[in-house]
């Protein structure tokens, strides 16, 4: 069986959008649009497995499909939408459940991080959630997701769970006349610099949504003056930038600012060596601080414009909430006649 090369990714609306999520994800939704069809979702259903202010959703939903937009994303090409438009991520993922083991899903580092302490007082969905993820994905029969390292354990779990369908169900699926198997393996595209860009206070911590030190993190929506204080203070040890990347090893902080400076500017760490080995960062730290206000802000810029027409981004994501269900719906009557559905 040959699958139609498609992309799914999605961003959680539980929090301010930032450059990890940027670098790691969005900017790289755009390129894949030349070669792929290209699905790009809002997660709506995963925000609430931690508790979220129905105010706040509603506005980090549209704020993370304006981003996409502001980007390149354009939502004529691509599918732009929120999962809980789409009813069946939640069939799908019910199923899934039955497929997964607990023993795969107790494996997942970010639940143990997320749980920590409290694991018997977190909600039943933030354990469920990597098999709506799956679900997520090969709803659409995704053969390539692009996201940050972060992510890589869920992925590997969403093979795991489309090999045990495709063999559990191995009579049903060729009986329906498909030829090998029903769900592709889908492919991890999380390579280049900046894959799990780090926290500017503290190089062994990732940048995320919830960091305590406003510092610590460069939001989508930050002015100019604030990316360019956030970079000039972050924490770096005191000497001069190597020219070789082996000489980034063990200085995480360096490496970290090298990376992003790398990915905001397409290039590669090397590269940004070869331009500042032998320099300090009173060279550096200004050089990065206007490469991210050149590309971030028209993107801010863009993203208020669009937030601030709320019927232009709902026929946005209704337009695009259509053209999803219409990929996953021959899809999921397969599905329910493999699994032994009566309709
Ligand atoms: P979320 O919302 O936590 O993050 C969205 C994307 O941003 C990436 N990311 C980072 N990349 C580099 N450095 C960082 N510090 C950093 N922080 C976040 C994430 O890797 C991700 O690509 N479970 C997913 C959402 C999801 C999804 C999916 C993704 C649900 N279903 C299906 C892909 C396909 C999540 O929580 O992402």
């Amino acid at each position: 069986m040959t699958f139609t090369p498609r992309v799914f990714s999605g961003i959680k609306p539980s929090g301010d959008l930032h450059l990890g999520n940027y670098l790691g994800a969005i900017r790289r939704f755009v390129p894949l649009q030349d070669t792929h069809e290209t699905i790009y979702c809002v997660v709506d259903m995963h925000a609430i497995t931690v508790w979220q202010e129905p105010e706040d959703l509603k506005r980090w939903t549209y704020e993370i499909a304006a981003a996409y937009i502001a980007a390149g994303v354009d939502p004529k090409r691509s599918i732009i939408f929120n999962q809980s438009q789409v009813m069946e991520h939640a069939e799908l993922s019910w199923i899934f459940n039955c497929v997964a083991r607990m023993g795969w899903m107790e494996r997942m580092t970010q639940f143990k991080d997320k749980s920590g302490e409290n694991s018997e007082n977190v909600s039943l969905g933030l354990f469920a959630y990597p098999s709506l993820m799956a679900a997520d994905i090969l709803l659409y029969k995704a053969t390539g997701v692009p996201v940050g390292e972060d992510q890589k354990q869920h992925l590997e779990l969403t093979r795991d769970i489309a090999k045990k369908f495709n063999h559990d169900f191995k009579k049903q699926i060729k009986a329906l006349g498909h030829k090998g198997d029903f769900f592709p393996i889908t492919e991890t595209l999380a390579t280049g610099p900046a894959m799990r860009v780090k926290s500017l206070k503290d190089g062994s911590k990732k940048m995320s949504k919830s960091d305590a030190s406003d510092l610590s993190t460069i939001y989508m929506m930050d002015d100019a003056d604030t990316i360019s204080k956030k970079i000039k203070r972050a924490t770096t040890d005191a000497d001069a930038l190597p020219s070789e990347v082996a000489g980034l090893a063990a200085r995480l902080e360096a490496e970290n600012l090298v990376g992003i400076y790398a990915a905001l500017s397409n290039t590669s760490a090397e590269d940004v060596l070869g331009q500042f080995g032998g320099q300090g960062w009173g060279v550096f730290k200004p050089a990065l601080a206007d490469l991210a206000v050149a590309r971030l802000s028209p993107i801010a810029d863009e993203m208020k414009r669009l937030v601030a027409d709320r019927g232009e981004m709902d026929s946005i994501l209704r337009d695009g909430a259509d053209r999803a269900r219409a990929i996953a719906q021959p899809i999921m009557a397969d599905i329910r006649n493999i699994v032994g559905f009566v309709r």
